[in-house]
């Protein structure tokens, strides 16, 4: 009895701690379904040089597969990986560039096809130029338009350690009182926190080498490398009661 109590829990456990991963958009499609569509946008590969396709690691996604996980276990859905490269150094912009286009095709795509027979509910993750590419997808940048006729279908989101983050906002996160390498402008990020800071964290820990410009040490790599680590369990606290 005691050991089939045992058995039980176990079971239970290892149902609801089933690790989602994030197959890519491109090669596993994107069902229409009433649970989420969690898309999730890696950080920089230093591996990857050429910036207008995909990335070979780009499904990897450094721990925000966890944040993915506690959703989908709740509401139901399944996680993708946006397919982009997030190329390094003088490809990095032209990199966000495909990502951008990559993620607003999705989310159109994905809302037209869908809304007729689910209630389309999409979570955006996003880690480093991942979450500068998220933050561009959503309010533009780089020649392209905001997201603002689909916004309604954004469930929610989470961000980390984005060079595009700009401090003391109410979308913000954690505790950098100072704006990231490559910050957005106010007008862009006011609007960004207005439409989504009910609904989505961008989330930056003072002293990150990119996030909040802190310069380069070893100490301010360490916490920009430990940033889904740090934030995640807030992440899901958050987005929890929102899907
Ligand atoms: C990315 O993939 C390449 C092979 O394509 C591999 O050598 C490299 O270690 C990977 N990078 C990371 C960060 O996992
Ligand atoms: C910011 O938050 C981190 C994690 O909670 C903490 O370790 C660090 O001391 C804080 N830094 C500042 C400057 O408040």
């Amino acid at each position: 009895m005691v050991l089939t109590r045992h058995i039980l829990a176990l079971a239970t456990l290892a149902t609801s701690t089933l690790a989602v991963d994030c197959p890519g958009a491109d090669t596993a499609g994107t069902p229409c379904t009433d649970g989420v569509f969690v898309l999730s946008a890696r950080g920089t590969d230093l591996n990857f040089n050429l910036p207008f396709q995909n990335g070979p690691n780009y499904t990897e996604q450094q721990g925000q597969q966890d944040v993915a996980t506690a959703l989908v276990d709740k509401a139901g859905g399944y996680c993708r990986s946006l397919p982009y490269a997030s190329s390094p150094y003088l490809l990095y912009f032209p990199s966000i560039n495909y990502g951008i286009k990559q993620g607003q095709s999705t989310i159109r795509e994905y809302v037209d096809r869908c809304k007729s027979t689910v209630n389309p509910r999409i979570v955006l993750l996003g880690y480093s130029q991942g979450g500068q590419t998220m933050t561009s997808v959503l309010i533009g940048g780089q020649g392209y338009p905001t997201l603002e006729d689909y916004k309604q279908y954004i469930t929610g989101g989470a961000f980390f350690a984005s060079p595009s983050f700009v401090a003391n906002y109410p979308i913000d996160g954690g505790n950098s009182t100072t704006s990231g390498l490559f910050a957005r402008g106010p007008v862009s990020y006011n609007y960004f926190s207005t439409t989504y800071s009910n609904r989505l964290r961008n989330f930056c820990q003072a002293g990150d080498v990119f996030c909040a410009n802190a310069g380069f040490s070893d100490e301010a790599g360490r916490i920009h490398e430990n940033a889904v680590n740090a934030y995640k369990q807030e992440a899901i606290d958050f987005l929890w009661p929102l899907v």
